[in-house]
């Protein structure tokens, strides 16, 4: 879950003779691509032939040559993914096709093309000492492109999920509760996605007490790890982790700090405190406070994480196709929704319109 640093929508004028309209019937998508693997980004187009279909990569025309070429169907076709080189381009950057009949041109979306890689982990798990009946909780974190999938490793030997004392939260978190002896041992966590595996350096879990009999004395509730910040777009997984500990074990529970209700559909808890919402909506939008109590008294410790939640832009009315006599005016109206708000660029044939003598943009399209 990435935030999305900003969105646009871009409102074409085509043609304005119905039956030459040109109109996208596949637009390129945003994608990753893996070195030295083919890449295809397709268009397709509808309209009054001939169509001419042409592409573009960071606003340049793409050149045509063995290695990478436009095939007849209109999709773009580089034969073996590039990353950069000295004194040669990277297939890396945003690509546009554009197609163009007798009568006008029309500009497709940006599709964002990256390189899948994964770097070297940039947050290895730590070793600790716990007591028995503790809790121990590791960390590791590496930003893979595509989000890599984190497992973890005992001693050598895939960690099974199958303990419910052992909570693995997806961005590379391993809580263990009511720690024991037969726990103790060397762990790692292990990345992987399209482009590679990696493993990170070795934490070790050492547990102190010598009996069995849990610590009898009493220890105030504390949050180890409370919920991170969030920004997510919509229909995403929202994991708000929390674990507490305290003797006696302390009851975590969660509520949202402008005091409207959490819900319960979608709503899970993962472990022994960690607040999962599936499938999030705007309205998911808030603070979160997780409260570690202390049972049977008021004494408690809190901890917050706001979640953000994003909606991709999307469109509600577009311009229509219009006829008009020479002098006269014509009016498009184009209006989308998101959040946050998007903002509109209007094209004509393929370039940015400006307001000027004749053309005249109203609201927020400035
Ligand atoms: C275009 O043609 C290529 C090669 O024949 C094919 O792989 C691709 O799926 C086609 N794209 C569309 C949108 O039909
Ligand atoms: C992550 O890896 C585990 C173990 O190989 C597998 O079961 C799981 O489906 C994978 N998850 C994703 C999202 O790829
Ligand atoms: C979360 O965001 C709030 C502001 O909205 C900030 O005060 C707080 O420090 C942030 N927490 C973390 C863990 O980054």
């Amino acid at each position: 879950g990435r935030p999305h640093s900003s969105s646009a929508a871009s409102c074409s004028v085509g043609s304005v003779s119905l039956a030459s309209e040109l109109s996208f019937l596949l637009e390129p998508s945003d994608v990753i691509a893996v070195r030295d693997r083919p890449l295809l980004l397709d268009c397709q187009v509808q309209g009054e032939e001939p169509i001419m279909v042409t592409w573009r990569r960071n606003g340049a025309p793409v050149n045509s040559s063995p290695r990478v070429r436009v095939l007849a169907n209109g999709t773009l076709f580089i034969q073996n993914f590039q990353k950069r080189k000295e004194g040669s381009d990277a297939d890396v950057g945003e690509y546009e096709c554009a197609a163009q009949n007798r009568y006008g041109l029309l500009v497709s979306r940006k599709a964002k093309v990256q390189m899948a890689s994964l770097p070297k982990f940039h947050t290895h798990p730590v070793s600790m000492k716990v007591d028995k009946g503790g809790v121990a909780r590791f960390q590791c974190q590496i930003n893979g492109v595509p989000e890599a999938n984190i497992t973890w490793e005992r001693d050598r030997v895939p960690l099974s999920t199958s303990d419910k004392r052992y909570t693995l939260l997806p961005m590379g978190i391993l809580q263990v509760t009511g720690v024991r002896q037969v726990d103790a041992g060397v762990f790692r966590c292990v990345a992987t996605n399209i482009a590679n595996t990696r493993y990170s350096h070795d934490a070790r879990l050492n547990i102190s007490g010598k009996t069995n009999i849990p610590v009898k004395t009493y220890k105030e509730p504390v949050i180890l790890s409370g919920p991170q910040n969030l920004t997510l777009t919509v229909h995403q997984t929202a994991i708000l982790e929390c674990i507490a500990t305290g003797n006696p074990k302390p009851i975590v529970s969660w509520s949202r700090l402008d005091g409207r209700s959490i819900g319960v559909e979608g709503i899970q808890v993962l472990g022994t405190g960690n607040l999962m919402i599936s499938d999030v909506s705007l309205q998911h939008s808030g603070v979160y406070v997780c409260a570690a109590n202390r049972p049977g008294t008021r004494m408690r410790r809190t901890a917050l994480g706001r979640l953000e939640v994003q909606a991709p832009p999307e469109f509600l009315q577009w311009p229509q196709s219009v006829s008009k006599p020479a002098g006269g005016s014509a009016v498009f109206t184009c209006v989308a929704q998101g959040v946050p708000e998007p903002h509109l660029i209007w094209l004509k044939n393929g370039k940015v319109l400006v307001p000027g003598n004749n053309v005249k943009l109203t609201n927020n399209n400035r």
